[in-house]
């Protein structure tokens, strides 16, 4: 495994994300750039990170792993463009940039979404058509796209999206906002983990482990969301703040109380290291990465 840190991932997503740009007509330059907005636009990578960092510790190439980390980035990318529109959240800030919708119009916002979403499935699949005669290859690839599809859709985040909006102003359950906050967030951070693990054919226990940590810190990641979205400062958030509230939404604040969300914050964050714990100094990039998502102010 490499020694490296958070930011030395991130560096390398960074560096490699606009790689995997498909080719664009120039009739369709609109779409180009909208989507090129959204994904330049920064943010912590933390999905691509993890997914590096999985494939690192168990063994893998991390230079192998880069279409999918970069592909997973391009579909959180589209998530955030979607969640902002103004049928979602009516966010007009994101990134510290105005959304995309904002720039580019609904309906190029949209399609920029839609964009990114086709696009990460077709980095996936391009990079499989070069192990097609390598069967080990191929499935740990196969194994990889498929936690990334399943995290990401009807299942994962797309589910969780629909939980968020329809539980807008709704008396929301302890048990309903659990579900919102595994589906909506855990899903797609678990899906990283698993994928860059899958990459590398990871062992069944170490993949539970994995996927233990990776569930806590989803929700601890969320949780840590909306209670930045009450005292978090917007300049250095990078999007505007107390527009939960504002739209009604059931976040761990608002169902439990601010207080109760920073114990549950600490609990979810020791959950995650405890899952890891037993690795010692080979995880310190996984441990490293929770303690910080846990005091983030963006
Ligand atoms: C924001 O995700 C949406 C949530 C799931 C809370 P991030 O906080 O990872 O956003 P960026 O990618 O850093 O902008
Ligand atoms: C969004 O959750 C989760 C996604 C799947 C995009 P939020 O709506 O709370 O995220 P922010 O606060 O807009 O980044
Ligand atoms: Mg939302
Ligand atoms: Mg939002
Ligand atoms: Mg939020």
């Amino acid at each position: 495994m490499n020694d490296y840190s958070y930011d030395d991932y991130k560096a390398i997503v960074e560096e490699h994300i606009m790689d995997f740009m498909p080719e664009i007509d120039h009739k369709s330059i609109t779409l180009y750039e909208a989507m090129k907005y959204s994904l330049m636009a920064g943010g912590k990578r933390v999905r691509p990170v993890l997914l590096l960092a999985a494939c690192d510790f168990c063994g893998g190439k991390i230079e192998e792993a880069l279409p999918y980390a970069c592909a997973i980035e391009y579909i959180h990318t589209y998530s955030l463009i979607h969640d902002d529109l103004p049928c979602m959240d009516d966010d007009e800030l994101r990134r510290g940039i105005p959304t995309t919708h904002k720039v580019y119009g609904e309906a190029m916002a949209t399609l920029a979404g839609d964009g990114l979403q086709s696009a990460a499935f077709e980095i996936m699949h391009s990079d499989m058509l070069y192990y097609l005669d390598d069967p080990d290859a191929m499935k740990h690839r196969i194994c990889a796209a498929y936690e990334i599809s399943k995290g990401s859709g009807c299942r994962g985040m797309v589910s969780g999206q629909v939980a968020d909006i329809e539980a807008e102003n709704q008396v929301c359950s302890s048990e309903m906002l659990d579900y919102i906050h595994l589906t909506k967030t855990s899903a797609l951070i678990i899906a990283a983990v698993r994928a860059g693990a899958q990459l590398a054919g990871a062992d069944k226990d170490m993949l539970k482990d994995l996927t233990t940590y990776a569930e806590n810190l989803g929700l601890a990641f969320q949780v840590r969301d909306d209670i930045l979205d009450i005292i978090g400062n917007e300049e250095e958030l990078g999007k505007k703040t107390g527009m939960d509230e504002t739209h009604g939404k059931a976040t761990f604040p608002s169902v439990h109380g601010l207080e109760e969300s920073k114990i549950r914050l600490e609990e979810l964050t020791q959950n995650a290291l405890n899952a890891i714990s037993k690795y010692y100094d080979n995880a310190e990039v996984f441990a490293d990465l929770a303690n910080k998502m846990a005091v983030r102010g963006n």
